[in-house]
């Protein structure tokens, strides 16, 4: 099927059209929810026509898709970077499970990699960073490190060649085309045959929220749900220590100031990152959208009451309005972009995109999630 040639006709049968991938040969099974359709990853190689226009289901010999010599290079540095895997395969083959991890150099996926090896052998986890050097505690407790930047498409296949499943941190830059990038990143795992995509999404990932984040995580979302892949949407809670910064010096002045209230089941990060090695290591337990959120969505009203215990004096808040909030962040040194970005997150707390605790999390950990109070009676390192 794959040639030197720059077009060649491909044949193929009904059955294999609905159960493999053609660009690059490799094949992969897909969760029984995507498997209804054919699955076919064409558009990895931009340059290939639309495959699933030729398929005729009811003749099922119609199929006439092109590969390209670009196809056929990326084919092959996935085969080649997965030689040495089919050799571990092949050592250990019994439940081998190969985890690969990008955003292992940040705090979320590098503490989630941290408790995969309380579990599993270094030999199953592979870390892909933009650069390797950041990876290094990894390397040396023997995980294997390779290089990959959702922003380089030729350079993510045969990272993520040969993972069982692939947790998929999402873009930490506010000015990026995130979406754009966490698609480049899918349909890369979709060329290299990845068994899941795990994607660390957020609660109240919707099309409408005002939260802009929130609107990146469900367009990625959405094509996961269309990548014909199995996936996972890690549905996080708005991280805890996010409070530090929206409470400012609150200690000093007793004095909490908001553009708007509303709730949020603000949610320790750690707790976040154990979560998701739990779910990786089910293997396949929990599909699609899952949501990772402490026990309680206070307000800030209600922050306010538990920093007045915490703090053994009062603690008051005032809602300042949008307009005069985002003066006093400028005011204060605050690039505006950075404000009105942060005003989405408080929009949507008072839409209640973040108002919504599920028992899910404590579950998993076996234990009450982390609160804000926990947060409040630790000193502000992280804001
Ligand atoms: N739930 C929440 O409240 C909340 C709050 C903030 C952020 N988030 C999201 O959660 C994610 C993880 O959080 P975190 O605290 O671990 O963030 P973090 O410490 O800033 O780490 C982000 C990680 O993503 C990697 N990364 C960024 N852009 C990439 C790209 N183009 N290709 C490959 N890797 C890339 C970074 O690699 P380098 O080390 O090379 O930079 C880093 O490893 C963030 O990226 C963000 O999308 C969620």
């Amino acid at each position: 099927m794959l040639g030197d040639s720059l077009e060649q006709a491909v044949f193929v049968s009904e059955e294999s059209v609905n159960r493999r991938r053609l660009n690059t040969g490799l094949v992969s099974h897909t969760s029984s929810r995507h498997s209804a359709g054919a699955q076919i990853s064409e558009k990895t190689c931009g340059d290939v026509d639309d495959a699933r226009a030729g398929v005729n289901r009811n003749s099922g010999v119609s199929h006439e898709p092109t590969i390209t010599r670009y196809c056929y290079q990326r084919g092959i540095s996935v085969i080649v970077a997965m030689f040495p895997l089919l050799l571990k395969k092949a050592v250990y083959f019994e439940g081998f499970m190969m985890i690969i991890v990008t955003g292992a150099t940040g705090a979320l996926n590098g503490a989630t990699v941290h408790h995969l090896l309380h579990t599993l052998p270094a030999s199953e986890i592979v870390v892909v960073a933009r650069d390797a050097a950041k990876a290094a505690r990894f390397a040396e407790r023997g995980v294997e490190i390779r290089t990959g930047d959702y922003a380089d498409p030729d350079s993510l296949p045969a990272a993520f060649a040969g993972a069982d499943q692939l947790l998929l941190v999402s873009s930490s830059d506010p000015r990026s085309d995130a979406v754009g990038l966490h698609r480049s990143a899918i349909e890369a795992a979709v060329a290299a045959g990845v068994g899941r995509i795990l994607y660390t999404s957020h609660q109240g990932a919707a099309a409408d929220t005002p939260f802009g984040p929130g609107r990146d995580h469900f367009a990625t979302e959405q094509i996961l749900a269309e990548s014909g892949i199995a996936w996972t949407s890690l549905r996080n809670g708005f991280y805890a220590h996010s409070l530090n910064w929206c409470l400012a010096d609150w200690r000093e002045t007793g004095v909490i100031r908001v553009p708007t209230d509303g709730a949020v089941s603000w949610t320790a990060r750690e707790d976040a990152a154990e979560a998701a090695a739990r779910i990786l290591l089910s293997d396949g337990a929990y599909d699609g959208p899952v949501t990772l959120t402490a026990s309680k969505a206070p307000t800030f009203t209600d922050i306010a009451s538990i920093a007045t215990s915490v703090a053994k004096h009062s603690v008051e808040i005032q809602v300042l309005g949008e307009d005069e909030w985002i003066a006093a962040q400028v005011d204060s040194g605050q690039q505006e972009f950075m404000a009105r970005f942060m005003l989405g997150m408080y929009q949507a707390a008072n839409r209640g995109f973040f108002a919504g605790t599920d028992p899910v999390l404590g579950d998993m950990l076996g234990r009450e999630p982390r609160t804000v109070s926990d947060l409040l009676e630790s000193p502000a390192t992280d804001r």
